[in-house]
């Protein structure tokens, strides 16, 4: 490896790159995204479906961005540029989306820590009304500034974010082999708790009940744009946390632990949310209430909630930092290598921004509205701004980067390259090569640009 490449830092053990790539995969999409999403369409037959993306769709896209990343150890930008000039723009769609959704990211992930320290102090207030506190408190929709859930917590979050990436990969390796574990026994800690509730055989039926009538298009689309983001595919991160990984670790055995672990933490969260949402005969929200209203009303009903409710919420936190992290690596990597900013400045550069759109875009799901600053149609018809982005991340731009990451490495860099490098240059075995270079020539094209068209109809 050249002398530039070592001075990018690496990944210090396996371990460590495997927590946190998985770290990165496993966040907000899995716990705050996907049981609503299970459950809005069509409980098991909606994880069948997901299933069978990750395993052919989600599996191959990872793989070719992690071939990517390493062959080059660049940022996503640069590393498409050093195989093929023409096409470092893929690498810069990438960037782009993950500073979209990084936005956001960091108001949820703020609201997870302003829920942590609600449940400590103040649960009586959340609980007297769980829709009112977070519709109020978060997003302003009594008309008082949201202060405290729009614009303290956010900062915090992102403050921690920027702190950690300051410090590289060594600050991401030490967050994430202390968090990932943490994360795992919480989470089936309470899954089992939520199981065991009485009435909670309901929601298991819901969740393992497969009846692909309730399958449609809108379905199909929603578990792809799900798997990309709960994966951290199309948008470079994973490239760019491969590319501090040297020949001696093992790209396939990586792809199958981060995509298992993901997707295992996603179904966990669905049977801990669900079942709960069941026994509790709660409602669910649609949603970003999901993980704040319905859980509050759901934590209510059960004994212990409180201290249910505040692990839960620590370990939103945990998920959501170890994602938006890696996040603003991508980002930062590629303003420091591509555009030589120095690391600090680019921080605090691209945290100024990410903060500003992000409180723009809590706020505007309803404080704006009210007090007549965003333009609505009816006065009532919000959100609009924090919807657009959204959707313009999960059902747009990352299927669009993994379409185009498919296409280059199916067809302009070359799958055989592409499998060279994942076994270290005949180093690992790589049984499966031939049906991975099918998919990603052929399938993946296909069934990805399918569903963009399809989500720009529907
Ligand atoms: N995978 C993360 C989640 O599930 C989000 C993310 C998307 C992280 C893209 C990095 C890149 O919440």
């Amino acid at each position: 490896m050249s002398t530039s490449a070592e001075n990018r830092g690496q990944f210090g053990s396996k371990l460590g790159f495997i927590l946190s790539a998985a770290g990165s995969a496993v966040g907000l999409g899995n716990i705050w995204k996907f049981p609503g999403k299970a459950y809005f369409c069509g409980g098991g037959a909606f994880l069948i479906i997901y299933l069978i993306i990750v395993a052919l769709v989600g599996t191959t896209v990872m793989m070719a961005e992690f071939t990517v990343g390493r062959k080059t150890h660049k940022n996503a930008v640069g590393a498409m540029r050093e195989l093929n000039a023409k096409w470092s723009w893929v690498g810069g769609l990438g960037v782009l989306t993950g500073f979209i959704i990084l936005c956001y990211y960091c108001q949820v992930g703020g609201w997870a820590m302003k829920y942590i320290v609600a449940y400590i102090v103040d649960v009586k207030t959340i609980w007297a009304d769980p829709t009112a506190y977070f519709l109020n408190n978060l997003l302003g929709a009594d008309g008082t500034f949201p202060l405290q859930g729009a614009v303290i917590f956010p900062f915090i979050f992102l403050f921690l974010t920027a702190y950690i990436i300051s410090h590289g990969t060594a600050g991401i390796e030490k967050m994430s082999k202390l968090l990932m574990p943490l994360l795992f026994i919480m989470l089936i800690a309470l899954m089992i708790r939520s199981c065991t509730l009485p009435g909670a055989d309901d929601g298991l039926k819901y969740m393992l009940n497969v009846d692909f009538s309730t399958i449609n298009g809108v379905a199909i689309l929603t578990a792809l744009g799900q798997a990309f983001f709960s994966l951290s595919l199309g948008m470079g991160v994973m490239m760019t946390y491969a590319s501090y990984l040297s020949n001696e670790d093992n790209l396939i055995s990586n792809t199958a632990i981060v995509c298992t672990l993901d997707t295992l933490v996603a179904l966990f969260a669905g049977f801990m949310i669900i079942p709960a949402v069941f026994a509790t005969g709660i409602a669910p929200g649609m949603g970003g209430g999901f993980g704040f209203a319905t859980l509050a009303g759901v934590f209510m009903a059960i004994p212990g909630g409180q201290l249910i409710g505040t692990v839960f919420y620590f370990l939103l936190f945990f998920a959501a930092i170890t994602s938006s992290t890696s996040i603003l690596e991508g980002t930062i990597a590629f303003l420091v290598e591509e555009k030589g900013f120095e690391r600090k400045k680019a921080l605090l550069g691209a945290s100024i921004v990410i903060f500003i759109i992000g409180v723009m875009y809590t706020l505007s799901q309803a404080y704006m509205n009210l007090k007549g600053i965003w333009i609505s149609g009816d006065g009532i018809s919000y959100p609009i701004f924090g919807d657009f982005l959204e959707y313009l991340t999960d059902r747009l731009l990352l299927p669009l980067g993994a379409f185009f990451t498919t296409v280059f490495v199916g067809w302009i860099w070359g799958t055989d390259n592409s499998v060279e490098e994942a076994t270290s240059y005949g180093k690992f075995k790589f049984t499966l090569a031939p049906v991975y270079k099918f998919i990603v020539k052929i399938l993946d094209p296909i069934a990805i640009g399918a569903i963009i068209i399809a989500g720009l109809v529907f």
